[in-house]
């Protein structure tokens, strides 16, 4: 898949006008998307974040000219995305789980989103059955995630791109590979055609190379044939 575009980026900083200093961390950057959206959908295509949170890809298709459909299961999350999108044209945003998305199948030109990880401690106390950061299981998560990108390939036409945003994690000492089970779970469903390296100029923590010095992300790419 697009031979000639290199397989790793620094991430440059947020553009000021885009910038949800409340989500930092836990949301991406518009910067790193515009890239992205222009590469792999055209002008007017209709692009899908199954996991949309803040809305920060829907603001990216709004700037670069697409039609933007996100769902976010939590239902304040997805309201306060709706807030924030107020002010860019051309997309919607709903509450409800990427695992029943409410589309007709064939009909998204560009999947494009990060996926909510294992074991971060968000949402815990979430009551939403749907709610992915919920799950304690990793083989119960990896599950869900399955029928996540069961539906997602449905919904997809045929030739289009999926670009899935994971990291492999350290959770209680222990390395978990979950961007590699989420690839090899990802490719179940769709094609697996490349992957891509997102770096980040952050500081890192400490310098016991055991504890979590991740300044990186994969993005897995992948292609409804
Ligand atoms: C990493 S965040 C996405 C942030 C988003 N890319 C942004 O920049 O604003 C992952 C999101 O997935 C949501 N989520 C978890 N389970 C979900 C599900 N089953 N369906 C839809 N969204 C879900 C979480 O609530 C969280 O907001």
């Amino acid at each position: 898949m697009h031979v000639g575009v290199k397989s790793w980026w620094t991430v440059p900083a947020e553009e000021p006008e885009h910038a949800l200093p409340a989500a930092a961390g836990q949301a991406g950057l518009v910067s790193q998307l515009r890239p992205l959206v222009r590469e792999l959908s055209e002008p007017g295509e209709l692009v899908l974040d199954p996991f949309a949170g803040w809305g920060t890809t829907l603001v990216a298709c709004s700037v670069e000219g697409r039609r933007g459909i996100g769902f976010e299961v939590n239902p304040e999350r997805a309201k306060e995305a709706g807030r924030r999108l107020a002010s860019y044209p051309g997309q919607e945003m709903r509450c409800g789980d990427a695992r029943a998305l409410p589309l007709e199948a064939d009909s998204v030109d560009l999947v494009l989103c990060d996926l909510p990880y294992f074991g971060t401690g968000l949402d815990t106390d979430s009551a939403d059955p749907g709610q992915l950061y919920a799950l304690r299981e990793y083989d119960v998560y990896l599950d869900a995630l399955d029928e996540a990108f069961t539906r997602i390939a449905q919904v997809m036409r045929p030739g289009a791109h999926a670009v899935i945003a994971v990291q492999n994690r350290r959770i209680e000492g222990a390395f978990v590979p979950l961007a590699w089970d989420a690839a090899r779970v990802l490719s179940r469903r769709l094609t697996l055609g490349d992957e891509r390296i997102h770096l980040y100029e952050r500081p890192v923590g400490g310098d016991d190379p055991m504890v979590s010095n991740r300044a990186h992300e994969y993005l897995l790419m992948a292609t409804k044939r």
